[in-house]
């Protein structure tokens, strides 16, 4: 059966005001100024949601903002990506959520604002039938306190209407790694954290000993070690792969997140897990050749162009 999507992306959605060239650092009672203002759609979800559509899948967003002007910022920005908002939700009784941060040269300082982004749980997803979708990503699930709470009963909502599963953690700002995740890992098909996030959420500082603990609860574990690659291991079998290592990156932001398009775009298309991993780390490569975490996915062109660099 055809399905209206290849993946539902569940997750986070804010803006991204970054102040840069800004003269001195911040005083309370004084006032300094910012050469540059840029405001763009941020979250690690969002990313991922445009880069799997720029990789030719489609991708839906279900996630909650305001009705403000920075809900529709969003919803215009998702829409430009070629992420379809059909699903995306807007509430009035909470305000979009943004980070404000300050860029200098040597390191970043952020406000964030997480407002609507900590609203979105079981209460508003459970009436979508999710077999309108053949995957569902979920990422940040730390971010959003709702999402955290209902983590169970969302995913086995998700699996009654018969889509697979994937979760990228993402780092947990209050280091807890609260989640039940006996029963989380035997719900999901594919948990993706990156080496740092398993060994802090296994509290094993030996990254093969956080492998072992959780490889046996989960159908796939796909752990990203950034420049060092990835392990996967499925069914008993692990498979470690190098990235194509590119010397000079541009930056890394986003590059766990093109990462999972990748592997998600291969996994969607019915792909061996094996190219689903070398998809991943190929368009994890591909991230770091230009600014930010959607920068190098702008066109199917500029997309080719930078997989040739990493093609034997
Ligand atoms: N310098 C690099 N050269 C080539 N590939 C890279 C490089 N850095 C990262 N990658 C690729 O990107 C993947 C994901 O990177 P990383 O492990 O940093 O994810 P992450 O920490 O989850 O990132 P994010 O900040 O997006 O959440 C790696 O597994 C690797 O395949
Ligand atoms: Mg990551």
């Amino acid at each position: 059966m055809t399905k209206r999507y290849d993946i539902v992306a569940l997750g986070e959605l804010n803006i991204d005001l970054i102040l840069n060239d800004i003269q001195g650092f911040p005083e309370i009672g004084k006032e300094i100024i910012a050469d540059h203002c840029t405001m763009t759609l941020g979250s690690s979800t969002a990313i991922f949601a445009a880069n799997a559509s720029s990789l030719g899948t489609k991708v839906a967003f279900l996630g909650l903002v305001g009705t403000d002007d920075f809900g529709d910022f969003i919803e215009r920005s998702l829409r430009e990506r070629g992420v379809d908002t059909g699903l995306l939700l807007r509430t009035s009784e909470h305000n979009s959520g943004i980070t404000v941060c300050m860029s200098y040269a040597q390191d970043r300082a952020n406000v964030t604002f997480p407002g609507s982004m900590n609203f979105l749980g079981y209460e508003q997803v459970k009436d979508l039938d999710f077999s309108c979708a053949k995957h569902v990503h979920i990422s940040s699930v730390f971010l959003q306190e709702q999402l955290k709470r209902d983590i169970v009963p969302i995913l086995k909502h998700i699996r009654q209407g018969g889509a697979t599963i994937s979760m990228d953690t993402q780092w947990d700002p209050a280091e807890k790694w609260d989640l039940p995740w006996d029963e989380v890992l035997p719900l999901l098909d594919v948990f993706m954290p990156n080496a740092q996030e398993l060994e802090a959420l296994t509290g094993e500082a030996d990254l093969e000993k956080a492998i072992a603990t959780v490889a046996g609860k989960v159908k796939t574990l796909v752990v990203k070690n950034g420049s060092k690659g990835s392990i996967m291991v499925s069914g008993g079998s692990r498979r470690a792969v190098p990235a194509l290592l590119n010397p000079e990156p541009v930056d890394c932001i986003g590059a766990g997140d093109s990462f999972n398009a990748g592997f998600v775009a291969a996994f969607v298309k019915g792909c061996p897990l094996p190219d689903c991993q070398d998809n991943g780390n190929l368009t994890g490569a591909i991230s770091t050749t230009a600014a930010g975490g959607t920068g190098a996915f702008s066109s199917p062109e500029a997309i080719e162009a930078a997989a040739k660099r990493f093609r034997k």
